[in-house]
Parts: structure tokens; C-alpha cells; sequence
């Protein structure tokens, strides 16, 4: 039985091809050091594992929960991104719970993308925009080019006329943070393009190094969404959990699509991310937090320094768990004597064309293994 067109038309999602070559060489006994994927080897903060135990046996944990989150989490949040960011949302109406990002994404795009319209999607970027997002709505994509001359930031001229763009700093996968001057100019976009939804993709607002604090998109303009995860910086990606926040009328059609879809994340986990936040003491992280983000800025000063000495063009940056590096004109030569030393790296191609020429390293692995693969590669 065919797949429908718009399931057959989606290439193999780019870790599903990594993850078989990894399996096959790990099957033939090699000693693997996977760079490939961004997903924590840290565990959570245990006050984050213990909350969700002791949530598991709250009397109405088994209940549905409902899509738009649980109301008692959603107060947590805001009360959050008041102390973070100094924005005040209602609790009511400015958020809605997710199962993590990429379901959030993956839904806002059914509220807004109509069959043929076309969807701004940076390139390179997290390949949800362009696949999980807008192919499987049917919509057309429009390439918004990411340079490494313009900072890894689009031009946004480039975006007139799309329904919805995506947007995405702390940057995956180039590691990139926007300027003060093009959050004001996203803003002004955003406030003078009423048929445009701009979505913030703040997956990695929390990991961030030394001096530098990410802003929120909405401390520029109230009309957008903004998509949060607890996936990184709590090292939860398993767990699924994270919020969108934003335009009313936005999180409502973001509502109307999850609940068919879903009935909402389980309320421990809901409860046990309330937890997480009410740790922040206004921006200022909880230590567990602080501790995780020492542990990945002490792996991206050494793996910078190290792929600049092999004479690598690497994007300096005071964020994400990703180095991002030019390695010639065509990468793949690079990727495959990573590979041959059993040392995955992802190619930067795909993250779409503009990543031709680029790899990326994601620092998920312990510094002594980091290390280990600078010495294979080398
Ligand atoms: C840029 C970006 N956005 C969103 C996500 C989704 O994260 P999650 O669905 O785990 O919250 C990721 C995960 O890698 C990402 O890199």
C-alpha cells in the first residue's frame, strides 16, 4: 500500500540513516564516539527525577490532562518568564504546554500552513521547519539563507509573503545568537506582516556560556510565538516536555489542533517541569542547571580551540552544545575520516543546502571521549 504523497514525499529523517551506522559498527564491536546527535549524555538534575517520582503517585497523575496544559503549571511558567525574561504572560491565555518542541512546532504548523503557501524555513536549520513542519502540511518552502558572513542570520526581505517563518537563536545548528539589531528588526517584521506568524524556536534559551543571556523574542513584540523545551538544558529529551507562549489567539489555534491530536503531557512530568522552573531565582539558573551548563561551556571551549588547530573556519559562540566548523567546499570527505575512525559527525549538508561545506559537532559526549575523537581525528 503506498504511503500517502506527503509521508512518501519526506526524505529519511536525518538521524535515522546515522543512528543505522552507528548500530552497524557498534554490532561489528568498533568503539564508537557519536558527535552525530544532540542528545544529552548528562542525566537530569536529580531534584528534576525526583519530582517526577513523587508527581507519579499524586491521586489524579493517571487522569488526562488536558492540551492546553495543566493551569497550576502554566501560572509556574509564567511566573518563570516573568523572573527570566521580564515578560508577563497570562496564564490563561499566552500558553499552552507541549510534548516537547518538535510537537509544539510540528502542531503550530497544521494551525497556519494551508495546502500550496509557502513557509519561510532557514538553511541550514533543524530540519522540522522544512519537513515535519511544512511538507507535512503540504506547504511550498522558501529558503531563507543562513551566511556565515551575515553572522548566520536571514535576510529578511526574503520572507515577504510567507505565512509562517521560522526562526530559531540560540542557533541549532550553527551554534549562532542574534544581534540586538535583528531582534528589533524581526520585530518590526513581525508587527508590520499581520499574514506572516513568526515562531521563535527557543530550544536553546538556557544554554548559554559565560556573560551571555538569550533573550525572549517576546521582549521585541507581543506578535509571535515562541516554542521552549526542557529538553537540553535539563538533559530530558526523553521526557517530552516544554511550552509555547505567545499571541492569544495564536496559543488557542495551537490548542484547537493538539486536542485532537493529543489529550496533553502527563501531568507528572507537566508537575515536574513546574518544579524545574520554580528553581530559577529570577534569570538566575538553579544550581544543578549552572553545573550542567559549566560542564557543556568547558566542552565547547576545548573542542573550539582543538578543531582550530586543525586549521577548521569554527564558529565561535557563546551558546549551544554545537560546533559548527567550514570543512572545505564539500564536507563529506571529512565526515566519512571521521567516520572511518568511528568518530560521528554530522555533515552539514543535512541541515539543508546552505550547510554544504560545514559539520557539526554536538558535545553530548564526556570531555575525555571529546578528546579522544580530536585524537582520532587528528
Ligand atoms: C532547534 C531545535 N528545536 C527544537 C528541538 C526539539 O527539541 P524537543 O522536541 O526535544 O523539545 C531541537 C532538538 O534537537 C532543536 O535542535
Amino acid at each position: 500500500m503506498p504511503y500517502a504523497y506527503r509521508i512518501d514525499r519526506l526524505p529519511e529523517y536525518l538521524f535515522a540513516d546515522m543512528e543505522r551506522q552507528i548500530a552497524e559498527k557498534t554490532a561489528a564491536g568498533r568503539d564508537v564516539i557519536n558527535l552525530g546527535i544532540g542528545d544529552p549524555d548528562l542525566p537530569p538534575p536529580v531534584s528534576f527525577t525526583e519530582s517526577l517520582q513523587r508527581h507519579a503517585a499524586d491521586p489524579d497523575a493517571h487522569f488526562y490532562s488536558s492540551s492546553r496544559g495543566d493551569f497550576e503549571v502554566r501560572k509556574m511558567i509564567a511566573h518563570f518568564f516573568k523572573g527570566r525574561f521580564g515578560v508577563e504572560l497570562d496564564p490563561a491565555t499566552e500558553i499552552c504546554v507541549v510534548l516537547g518542541g518538535k510537537e509544539g512546532l510540528s502542531s503550530l504548523a497544521r494551525v497556519y500552513i494551508n495546502p500550496g503557501e509557502w513557509v519561510a524555513v532557514p538553511s541550514p536549520a533543524y530540519p522540522v521547519y522544512a519537513q515535519g513542519a511544512t511538507m507535512l502540511c503540504d506547504g511550498n518552502i522558501k529558503t531563507l539563507p543562513l551566511l556565515q558572513e551575515n553572522g548566520f542570520l536571514p535576510d529578511l526581505t526574503l520572507a515577504e509573503g510567507a505565512c509562517m517563518l521560522f526562526v530559531n537563536y540560540p542557533n541549532n545548528p550553527t551554534g549562532a545568537i542574534a544581534t540586538e539589531y535583528f531582534w528589533e528588526q524581526l520585530g518590526d517584521f513581525a508587527d508590520t506582516h499581520p499574514e506572516t506568524i513568526v515562531v521563535h524556536d527557543h530550544a536553546y534559551a538556557e544554554m548559554t556560556f559565560g556573560d551571555y543571556v538569550a533573550p525572549s523574542f517576546l521582549q521585541y513584540t507581543r506578535n509571535t510565538i515562541e516554542v521552549h523545551s526542557l529538553s537540553k538544558v535539563f538533559n530530558a529529551t526523553g521526557f517530552r516536555i516544554g511550552f509555547a507562549v505567545g499571541r492569544a489567539d495564536i496559543i488557542s489555534g495551537l490548542v484547537k489542533a493538539k486536542s485532537q491530536i493529543d489529550s496533553g503531557a502527563p501531568l507528572m512530568i507537566q508537575r515536574a517541569m513546574a518544579d524545574g522552573l520554580q528553581g530559577y531565582r529570577g534569570a538566575e539558573p538553579p544550581p544543578e542547571v549552572q553545573e550542567i551548563r559549566k560542564i557543556y561551556g568547558e566542552r565547547r571551549a576545548y573542542t573550539e580551540h582543538a578543531l582550530r588547530e586543525f586549521d577548521l573556519d569554527v564558529t565561535e559562540s557563546p551558546a549551544t552544545f554545537y560546533v559548527w566548523a567550514k570543512a572545505g567546499e564539500d564536507e563529506m570527505p571529512f565526515v566519512n575520516h571521521c567516520l572511518e575512525r568511528d568518530v560521528v559527525v554530522t555533515p552539514g549538508s543535512g541541515f539543508g543546502s546552505e550547510g554544504k561545506g560545514y559539520i557539526r559537532l554536538a558535545l553530548t559526549q564526556p570531555l575525555s571521549r571529546i578528546k579522544e575523537a580530536v585524537t582520532r581525528i587528528g
